[in-house]
Parts: structure tokens; C-alpha cells; sequence
């Protein structure tokens, strides 16, 4: 019995010297990141798998970019469209994954150095052809831009939204929720939202009515790890939820099904 015990004190030292090795081994490692950064930097393989062949971020991109697990089931959603517009693209995380499955993608930022971040990020992904980089205002932009998709991922107003108990429409950035879904609609019916998970899921419902007759809708909450991480809201064909769609939304075969 008390050898037993000893060799349980041995086993459960080791256990601790291991884990203070791994925190020893990290806390060198993120020398030279910011503190801020920090956090997501940990994460930074369920931002990018690929972080480790070149894959660069600004302080914003850290904590705006969109989880690639999370992108990618963005993109399986659109599988074989046309034209896909990701109207807030930041540093890539969703324009690289709809350009592994779309014919198209025009991302738009207003930051030149989210564009360039973002055209470098598309390189290490190989995509970089099948995306257009334009540095500008969506707001401008829209009246002459032309697509089957938009996906919208604005900014959240960084990471105090989670103080809020109800994330309401009227605080995403730069422009209320409302007026983005009204310009939004002006290109195509098939949009997507990218939104955070605390958000009024009843203004967003309402958003479907501002069409007559109102949009198809549908919720999805989206998680890493277990964790509810942000909700994306499916408007009108994309929120069909087939992943494959036997005739896609520009009317072309399917690249997935043929
Ligand atoms: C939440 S981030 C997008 C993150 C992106 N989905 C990703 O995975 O990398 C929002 C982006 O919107 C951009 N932005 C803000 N106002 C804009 C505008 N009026 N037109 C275009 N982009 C804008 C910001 O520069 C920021 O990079």
C-alpha cells in the first residue's frame, strides 16, 4: 500500500513538471507577441491550419478573423457558386475558403493592410487567382458590384461585444445591421451574415421581412471546440441546407456534383 502511494507522489510530480515544462515552453514562444494577441495567438491553428507556413495577421485580424473551421462550413454552403462577395474580408480567413470552392471571390476591405495581409494569406492557401482584392468601402462600392453570394462579416466593435447581455444590430459596424441587409439585398437575396453570438436573434429574423415575400432564413450557431464561438444567419437560397445544391445559384452544374 504505501509503495503504491510513493509511486502515485512520483507519477503526479512528474504530471506537474510536465505541465510547468509546457507553460515554460509557451510563455517563450509568445515572447514578442503582444499581450493583447496573446490569447489568440494560442489558437492561432484553429484560425489558420496552415499559420505555420507564412500566414500573417495584424492586431485586428487576431482577434477578427474568422475561425477556418467555421469558414470552411461558410464555404460548403456555397459549393459550385458563381461569384461570391465577402464585403468585409479583413485578413482572408473567408475569402481563402470560398475561393477552395466557388468559381470567384471578390474581397473588399477598406484597410490596404488587410488587403495585402490577406492576398499574402490566399498565397500560402494557393487561391490567390481565384480571388479579385479590392482596398474600399463597401458602402461605395455597392452600387456597382455583382454576385450570386454576399457574405457579410463586419467588424463587431472588437472584443467588448461579449460585455453585452443582447448584441443588438444597431452595433455592428460601420453601419447599423438594418442598412448593411438593405444594401446587401439591392446586389442578390443570398446573403450570409457572419454575427456574434450573443446577438438579438429576433431583430435578425426580422431582417428576412424587409423582402415581400420575406426571405427564407436560417440560424446557425457556430462552435470551436465545443464552444459557441459567433451565429451565422443563411438568407434566402443560402439558406438551403443541402451542402451540395443539384443546380447552383448562378444556374451552373455543380463543380461537387459532376
Ligand atoms: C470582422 S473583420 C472581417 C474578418 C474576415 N471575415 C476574416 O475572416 O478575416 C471586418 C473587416 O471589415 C473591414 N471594414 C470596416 N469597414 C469597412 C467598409 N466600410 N468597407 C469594407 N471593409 C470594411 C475592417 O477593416 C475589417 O478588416
Amino acid at each position: 500500500m504505501r509503495r503504491w502511494r510513493k509511486k502515485r507522489r512520483i507519477f503526479k510530480s512528474k504530471v506537474r513538471i510536465k505541465a510547468k515544462k509546457r507553460v515554460l515552453k509557451e510563455e517563450k514562444i509568445t515572447q514578442g507577441v503582444s499581450p493583447l494577441v496573446e490569447k489568440y495567438w494560442l489558437q492561432r491553428y484553429d484560425l489558420f491550419w496552415r499559420y505555420d507556413e507564412g500566414i500573417k495577421l495584424d492586431e485586428e485580424g487576431w482577434f477578427s478573423v474568422t475561425p477556418e473551421e467555421i469558414a470552411v462550413g461558410h464555404a460548403q454552403r456555397c459549393t459550385g457558386a458563381g461569384v461570391v462577395i465577402d464585403c468585409f474580408a479583413g485578413v482572408g480567413g473567408n475569402a481563402i475558403q470560398f475561393a477552395r470552392v466557388c468559381d470567384h471571390v471578390v474581397a473588399i476591405d477598406i484597410d490596404p493592410e488587410k488587403v495585402a495581409l490577406a492576398m499574402n494569406n490566399a498565397k500560402v492557401y494557393g487561391v490567390e487567382d481565384h480571388i479579385d482584392f479590392v482596398v474600399g468601402d463597401f458602402f461605395q462600392l455597392a452600387p456597382s458590384l455583382k454576385g450570386d453570394v454576399l457574405f457579410l462579416s463586419p467588424p463587431w466593435g472588437g472584443p467588448s461585444y461579449k460585455m453585452t447581455k443582447k448584441f443588438t444590430l444597431d452595433s455592428l459596424k460601420p453601419k447599423d445591421g438594418h442598412s448593411m441587409f438593405q444594401v446587401a439585398q439591392k446586389i442578390t437575396p443570398h446573403i450570409i451574415m457572419y454575427l456574434p453570438r450573443n446577438v438579438d436573434l429576433l431583430e435578425v429574423e426580422q431582417l428576412s421581412w424587409l423582402s415581400s415575400p420575406p426571405l427564407d432564413i436560417e440560424i446557425e450557431g457556430n462552435t470551436v471546440r465545443g464552444h459557441l464561438k459567433a451565429i451565422t444567419v443563411y438568407f434566402g437560397d443560402a439558406a438551403i441546407t443541402q451542402l451540395c445544391l443539384p443546380q447552383t445559384l448562378s444556374g451552373a452544374a455543380c463543380k461537387v456534383c459532376i
